[in-house]
C-alpha cells in the first residue's frame, strides 16, 4: 500500500571499530571503545546499556553533532563520520528528541508541513502531504490545535509523524519516552509501531526500559558498561504488526528474563566500578 509519508528506501547503518575519547581540558574520557555494530536497512535496533556507558555518544556520532576519535559509521556504504569529517544533520537522519522540538508558535499541522517547505516543496503540496499523513497517522482531529493544547502523549505523536514526513533513512531516538507515565506510553509505542508498519525505516532507539526495547525492536543489543562495547545481542522474533499482546506471551517472559540478567551484570559492573572510585 502506498503511504503519504513516502519512503526512500537505503537505510543501512555500518559502525565499525568506532573509538570516542571527549577531552575536556585534557581530562580524556574513553566513552566508547573500538564499537562495531551493522544495522540492516529498515531494521529497528534498540541500545540498553547502564547509565554513562557511551550510548549517546554512538547515537550523536551517527546524526552528525559530533566527531569520533577513530573508526567509521556509514550510512549505505557512504562514511558520514570518521575521525576527520563528520556530515553534518540532515534531513536523512533525524533525531526525535527526549524533550520535544515542536515550534509552540505554529499549529501541528504548520509544524508537520514545515519540513516539507524547507525542502522546496510549495506550501500547497506540503500542506496536502502533511493532511495525508496525519489522516493516515489518527491525528487529523488535532490538526489545528497548538502544542500547548495537546497531551504530552500527543505532542510525542506529532513529532513522530514530523519526522517521518521528511522521509528519513534512519530515525535516531535517544529514549523519546523517559518522561512518559506507563499508560501513555504503551499508546505512543504502539502509535510509533503503527507508523513503521506504513513505512518501515531503520530505527536506532536507546532506552533504560527493557519492556520497551522488546515491544519495540527487531533486535536487542546490550552495551558493557563504559567504554561502550557490545555486550550480546538478542534476536526478537515476535511477527509484525506486533500489538501489546505479545507482552502477556510465555517467548516475552523468555527473552526479558534473558535481556534483565545480561544488563543486570553489566549496571552490577558499573556500580562496583563506581565504589571503586569512591573509596
Ligand atoms: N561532552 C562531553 N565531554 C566529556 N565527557 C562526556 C561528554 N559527553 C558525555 N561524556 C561522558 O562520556 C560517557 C558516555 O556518555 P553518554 O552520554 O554517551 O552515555 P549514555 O550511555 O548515553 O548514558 P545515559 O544512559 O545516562 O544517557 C560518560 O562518562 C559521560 O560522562
Ligand atoms: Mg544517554
Amino acid at each position: 500500500m502506498s503511504s503519504a509519508i513516502g519512503h526512500s528506501g537505503g537505510g543501512r547503518i555500518s559502525i565499525r571499530n568506532v573509538t570516542k575519547i571527549y577531552d575536556p581540558d585534557g581530562a580524556k574520557v574513553l566513552a566508547v571503545d573500538n564499537c562495531s555494530l551493522e544495522i540492516e536497512a529498515g531494521e529497528f535496533c534498540v541500545l540498553v546499556g547502564p547509565s554513562g556507558c557511551g550510548k549517546t555518544t554512538l547515537l550523536n556520532a551517527l546524526a552528525g553533532f559530533h566527531s569520533i576519535t577513530s573508526g567509521t559509521i556509514e550510512l549505505d556504504g557512504r562514511a558520514v563520520c570518521t575521525a576527520t569529517h563528520t556530515e553534518p544533520p540532515s534531513a536523512e537522519r533525524i533525531v526525535v528528541f527526549q524533550n520535544g522540538a515542536l515550534f509552540p508558535w505554529y499549529t501541528v499541522l504548520e509544524n508537520i508541513t514545515y519540513g516539507p517547505e524547507v525542502q522546496g516543496r510549495s506550501r500547497r503540496e506540503a500542506r496536502e502531504q502533511a493532511l495525508d499523513v496525519l489522516a493516515e497517522l489518527g491525528l487529523s482531529p488535532i490538526a489545528d490545535r497548538y502544542p500547548g493544547e495537546i497531551s504530552s502523549g500527543m505532542k510525542r505523536r506529532v513529532e513522530i509523524a514530523r519526522a517521518l514526513i521528511n522521509d528519513p533513512k534512519v530515525l535516531l531516538l535517544d529514549e523519546p519516552f523517559r518522561a512518559m507515565d506507563a499508560l501513555t506510553k504503551g499508546v505512543v509505542q504502539e502509535f510509533l509501531l503503527r507508523a513503521l508498519d506504513k513505512v518501515r525505516k531503520s530505527v536506532l532507539f536507546i532506552t533504560h526500559d527493557l519492556e520497551e526495547a522488546l515491544f519495540l525492536g527487531d533486535r536487542v543489543v546490550i552495551m558493557t558498561t563504559r567504554p561502550a562495547q557490545v555486550k550480546k545481542t538478542i534476536l526478537v522474533d515476535f511477527p509484525r504488526p506486533r500489538t501489546f499482546k505479545v507482552r502477556s506471551s510465555a517467548r516475552y517472559l523468555e527473552l526479558k528474563a534473558q535481556v534483565f540478567d545480561a544488563v543486570h551484570e553489566e549496571a552490577r559492573k558499573a556500580f562496583d566500578a563506581g565504589e571503586r572510585e569512591m573509596a
